[in-house]
Parts: C-alpha cells; sequence; structure tokens
C-alpha cells in the first residue's frame, strides 16, 4: 500500500486513502439523489480536483457530464498570491444547465467567490459547489458550498490532487510535508 511506503517527504497523514474513499462515496450518493431527473454539468477547477473528480463522478448516477478550467494558482508557494486568472475556459455554454463546481480545497474562498461571480454570469439553471477539502474551518462557507468532503486544519496538504511545485498530485492519501521539503532540503 502507498500509505506505507515512501515515508521520507511527509510529516502526517490527515486523510488516509481509504478514508477519502469512503467520503467520496457518500459525496457521489448524496449529489446522484440531489440531481434526480437531472443531467448536470461538473465544472472541474483544473489541475487539483482531477483526482477527486474522476473518483467523485464514478459514484454519480445521473447523466453527468464534465468540463474543466483552469484558473491561476499558488505557483512553487504555500502562500495564496490573492490573484485569480483564468487560463482555461469552459468549452460548454452553461446558460439553463445545472452546474457542479468542482473544487480540490477552499483556503481564502478567493478562487471559489471568483469563479461563482464569473460563472453565475453566464445564467446557469443552478450552480453548486463541491470541494473536497475545506481549510479555514471558522469561515462560514454553508450558504457557497452545498457538498463538502472533509474540514481541515489550516496547514498546508497534499496529496489526492493537491500540490507543492505541481509534486505529491499522485498521492492516494492526504498529509503534511516536512518542513525540509518547503526549504528544499
Ligand atoms: P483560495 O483561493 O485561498 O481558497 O485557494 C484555493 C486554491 O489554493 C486551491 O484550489 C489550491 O489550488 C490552492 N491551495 C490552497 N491551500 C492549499 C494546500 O494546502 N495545498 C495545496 N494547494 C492549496
Ligand atoms: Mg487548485
Amino acid at each position: 500500500m502507498r500509505d506505507e511506503v515512501e515515508t521520507d517527504f511527509y510529516e502526517r497523514i490527515l486523510l488516509p486513502s481509504e478514508t477519502i474513499q469512503a467520503r467520496v462515496a457518500e459525496l457521489g450518493e448524496q449529489i446522484s439523489a440531489d440531481y434526480g431527473g437531472r443531467a448536470p454539468l461538473a465544472v472541474g477547477i483544473l489541475r487539483g480536483a482531477v483526482v477527486f473528480m474522476s473518483d467523485l463522478v464514478r459514484h454519480i448516477t445521473v447523466p453527468i457530464e464534465l468540463d474543466f478550467m483552469a484558473v491561476s494558482s499558488y505557483g512553487k508557494t504555500t502562500k495564496t498570491s490573492g490573484v485569480v486568472r483564468i487560463m482555461k475556459d469552459l468549452d460548454e455554454d452553461i446558460k439553463g444547465r445545472d452546474v457542479l463546481v468542482i473544487e480540490d480545497i477552499l483556503d481564502t474562498g478567493l478562487t471559489l467567490d471568483y469563479l461563482m461571480g464569473y460563472l453565475g454570469a453566464r445564467e446557469p439553471a443552478s450552480l453548486e459547489v463541491c470541494v473536497l477539502l475545506n481549510k479555514q474551518c471558522s469561515r462560514d462557507i454553508e450558504t457557497k458550498v452545498k457538498y463538502c468532503g472533509f474540514d481541515i486544519p489550516d496547514e498546508f496538504v497534499v496529496g489526492y490532487g493537491l500540490d507543492f511545485g505541481e509534486h505529491y498530485r499522485n498521492l492516494p492519501f492526504v498529509c503534511t510535508l516536512k518542513p525540509e521539503v518547503y526549504r528544499g532540503k
């Protein structure tokens, strides 16, 4: 099992693979029930949401289409840039569609705020958000985010789609990194 090897870079596993998979299945069931009789368009936010999204959609039983957007991210740092730029826009017209945005993690909420305004202006029939991780647990996201996988502490995490300088996205678990990894050893 990947959870048991390659321990040199990570400090602590916050979410083991089994825990993530169980929750993703639950979210898929919930989304399937909520969207009964409809055919939503899932909008994955590249690149972090790709791993989560690909597992999640396999637990969704209503007809679902996939599209993607890319927005500017942190780059090789653990601090938010405060600037959201659209690097890749949607291919589909979302007017009148039931849009479900899939994000990897909500930190300051800046990225999501921007996206909701941007997508909302295109007049979808509905616009909801499914996020794997909610970092700043104190922040009230109830009004914005209908589906949330896990609340996690305010620490920088990688794995299951999340990266540090484009690395570690392929880990099947979510973990924190050893301080020397940030320092480049
Ligand atoms: P926000 O705009 O501050 O909510 O940041 C959201 C984006 O920042 C996410 O989509 C991630 O790309 C990135 N991000 C925030 N926290 C982390 C983290 O702990 N690890 C990796 N990426 C993160
Ligand atoms: Mg991201």
